[in-house]
């Protein structure tokens, strides 16, 4: 295995990195002092709005810390034993500052920071500063999911094309629908928040013309690299074993979100899994990721027309049937772990979370969802972009089975190779094509 470079630091200049510690982490943190002043508003308790102010203070000091760039200190204990381990590892840093530091640890580092604010309270607790923030993205996704509800109904109705695929053995077909569903989750994941620091007009058109079936079909000559054929042979040679429980590592609540259930729902009605579980974040993380409250939110906002506008479209309602019968069945489940919001990489795993990792080492297939999830399997180190995703991923691709599905949204990228990477450097120059979310891989590791 050739030696991992170094990992992305914010102090290289004209590095994402860079660009995101001085001008995307103030506005982030902009918009939490903004998500409380609404929530003042809504609240009669003087107290609670007490206690809020001086949180919101207290983001406004994080905010000038950034910008000022001074140095991270150790966080103030909440109870959790992940601060120690934090602390432990920022010590390893020695002296790092906001913009002279490791990108993966010190953004990990923010929102585990300002999650000690709130558990440390009274009456904030449990309070998630962008629930607000994601509700209004998923409802203005409503569209998308509609059509996706559309699409997902009619492929499993009596005459429907997976039905029909699997009762007649017809292996192509079977695989074209693989490919489709695959690309759905994919591209699902071009709608995280983080990137639209604000959700204006603008942002939310930019977020309609990634959803849909068109965008989809358009997105994939921008798989920069994709082993789509080697997932489907291995998820096919293996078909039909009784225990093929297919684990998914989450990313963002929302449209994304439901793509990931529609996509656990297709891998038990192709008879690809026989168990879905899905991992969520234990806290508000990287603003859209998915809290395990964000499943239920989800749930009802789509039983609701008042809250949202495709609620009463029949295939909607039978989606949201469907998928509320495969969680009470515990086909799907859903399960939490610390070691997704700590700042290590992935591979750590083996040796932070020896117990999360031999139960992964069980499951037939474990999907790694989005941008942060993809840096932290590759060690978020900027290896040369003809890479392979099997050398990138070091000690992890012994053992556990990965599909990662990720749009580009930062400058480390691997598995492609040199014919592809001259022909994107062309077409999105300037690193665009691993930036701007519009460009995507499909890594697969079949553990061997
Ligand atoms: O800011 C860090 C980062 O990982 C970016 O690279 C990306 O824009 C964002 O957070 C999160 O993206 P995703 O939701 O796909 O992990
Ligand atoms: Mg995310």
């Amino acid at each position: 295995r050739p030696e991992p470079p170094r990992e992305v630091w914010t102090s290289e200049k004209g590095s994402m990195a860079r660009e995101t510690a001085t001008t995307r982490w103030p506005k982030i943190v902009q918009n939490m002092v903004d998500d409380l002043e609404e929530s003042f508003g809504q609240s009669d308790n003087k107290e609670h709005i007490e206690e809020g102010r001086r949180i919101q203070a207290t983001l406004r000091i994080i905010k000038g810390e950034i910008m000022q760039d001074n140095q991270l200190h150790p966080l103030s204990s909440d109870g959790c034993p992940d601060i120690q381990t934090y602390n432990a590892q920022l010590e390893s840093f020695s002296n790092i500052t906001w913009h002279n530091c490791p990108w993966l640890f010190a953004e990990c580092y923010l929102y585990r920071c300002v999650q000690t604010l709130f558990a440390r309270s009274q009456f904030w607790r449990d309070y998630d500063i962008f629930a607000r923030q994601k509700l209004s993205a998923f409802i203005a996704s409503h569209t998308a999911v509609q059509e996706l509800s559309e699409r997902y109904v009619s492929l499993t109705e009596a005459t429907g094309a997976l039905t029909t695929a699997k009762a007649t053995n017809d292996t192509e077909a079977e695989r074209l629908l693989f490919s489709e569903m695959t690309e759905v989750a994919l591209w699902g994941n071009a709608t995280d928040l983080s990137l639209l620091s604000a959700l204006t007009s603008s942002s939310l058109d930019d977020l309609r013309s990634l959803q849909g079936s068109a965008a989809i079909r358009e997105g994939q000559a921008r798989i920069v690299s994709n082993d789509v054929p080697a997932a489907w042979d291995y998820l096919r040679s293996h078909r039909g074993a009784p225990q093929r429980r297919v684990d998914v590592v989450l990313d963002n609540a929302g449209f994304e979100l439901l793509t990931d259930l529609v996509y656990a729902l297709y891998l038990l009605d192709a008879g690809l899994a026989s168990a879905v579980r899905l991992h969520v974040k234990a806290m508000p993380w990287f603003v859209s990721d998915v809290t395990p409250r964000d499943m239920d939110v989800l749930l009802s906002a789509l039983a609701d027309p008042a809250v949202f506008p495709g609620a009463g479209n029949p295939s909607v309602q039978e989606l949201v049937k469907r998928l509320r019968a495969c969680c009470e069945s515990g086909l799907v489940s859903v399960a939490e772990h610390a070691f997704w919001t700590t700042g290590f990489d992935f591979q750590a795993l083996p040796e932070v979370a020896p117990e999360l990792h031999r139960d992964l080492l069980d499951s037939a297939l474990v999907v790694f969802k989005g941008d942060l999830n993809y840096r932290k399997l590759v060690q978020d180190a900027n290896w040369p972009h003809t890479t392979s995703f099997k050398d990138a991923i070091g000690p992890l691709r012994g053992g556990l089975k990965i599909l990662a599905l990720r749009t580009n949204k930062a400058d480390v990228c691997v598995g492609l190779t040199k014919e592809m990477m001259d022909r994107v450097e062309e077409e999105a120059p300037g690193k665009a094509w691993v930036r701007n979310g519009r460009y995507a891989v499909i890594s697969f590791s079949d553990g061997i």
